[in-house]
């Protein structure tokens, strides 16, 4: 039976890991576990900035944004030299078994250390909800209600002055966020990697919007990394009979105190990882599935296609 276990977040941090650091804490000590807080991701581990976690240090952290144990992207960390460094900090502190609370670049991570002997368990955390192994990754739904808090005040200014409100939102290639935000709030365009970006029919269906459907004001949400922002309000200001205007919502997306669900999906996904690494078992990361907090091979995991988006998008041309 395992005695020590870690837990680190790492990558973009998300709303709702200080509810996992929380729950792997203090599920674990309740178990007769010690559990160490490993600083700024896989850099602290093989930094060895590692200390023991209690009750009292995870006190009131379930509503704060954030993670209080930092986070960092290593991507050294692929080096097993690197790798090798970090297993070492961990044996000589006695850590047999780590949690993981990141992205999927975090997963191989867990993973690698997986293979190296320690046992790692991975948690979806990040705003993007790109991992497909679960439905819902941790922070996603608190990301989602900041953009459409944010769009729908768009949507009062824009209006007032006959403009079209260009959104650009976070989802690192996975369109999800934009999808989301766009149905929740009545936008009239979406782009996502999925949709892909043709810039004539934008600026045709703005015009649409603007002569036929005889609209104040119009919405465009577009997933990052696409297209330039700025540029396409230019064109449209151009173009058609709306002024365009650029809005970045950049990182305000990942801050703030997470939702309900968010805390209770962090705290349901912790309490598994524990379970399974006092079972022995690794390499494995944590989903929820038709509402079922289940746990997969990461291995599996990472080979996974993604889920189709085509009936969102669907719902979505249904609601314009
Ligand atoms: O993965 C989370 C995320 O916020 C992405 O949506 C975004 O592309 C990226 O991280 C931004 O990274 P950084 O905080 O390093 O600029």
């Amino acid at each position: 039976m395992i005695k020590r276990i870690g837990i680190l977040t790492s990558g973009g941090d998300s709303p709702g890991m200080n509810a996992a650091i929380r729950a792997v804490t203090r599920v674990g000590l309740n178990a007769g576990l010690e559990v160490f807080g490993i600083y700024n991701g896989y850099k602290g581990m093989v930094e060895g900035y590692i200390e023991p976690l209690t009750h009292a240090s995870v006190s009131g952290i379930v509503s704060l944004g954030g993670t209080m144990l930092g986070s960092a992207r290593l991507p050294e960390f692929k080096d097993e030299e690197v790798r090798r460094k970090a297993v070492h900090q961990l044996q000589k502190r006695g850590i047999e078994a780590v949690v993981v609370v990141g992205g999927d670049g975090s997963y191989r991570g867990a993973l690698s250390l997986t293979e190296m002997g320690i046992n790692c368990i991975g948690l979806p955390g990040t705003i993007d909800n790109d991992i497909t192994c679960t439905e819902f990754t941790i922070g996603f739904q608190t990301a989602l209600e900041t953009i459409v808090d944010a769009i729908d005040k768009l949507k009062d200014t824009s209006g007032s002055h006959h403009r079209c409100s260009i959104v650009e939102v976070m989802g690192n290639r996975c369109g999800d966020l934009a999808l989301w935000a766009g149905i929740a709030t009545g936008a009239d365009i979406i782009i996502t990697k999925d949709t892909g970006f043709d810039e004539q029919d934008v600026l045709d269906r703005l015009r649409d919007i603007d002569l036929i459907k005889k609209k104040r004001h119009a919405i465009v949400i577009v997933s990052e990394k696409l297209t330039d922002v700025d540029q396409l309000a230019k064109k449209i200001s151009l173009n058609t009979g709306f002024a365009g205007r650029a809005t970045v919502l950049g990182h305000i997306q990942r801050g703030g105190s997470a939702t309900p669900f968010d805390r209770m999906l962090a705290s349901q996904m912790g309490e598994k990882a524990v379970d399974l690494l006092m079972q022995g078992i690794g390499g494995q990361c944590v989903g929820i599935i038709e509402n079922k907090i289940v746990a997969i091979p990461i291995e599996k995991a990472l080979a996974m296609p993604a889920e189709s988006r085509k009936p969102l998008e669907n719902l979505f041309e249904r609601l314009v």
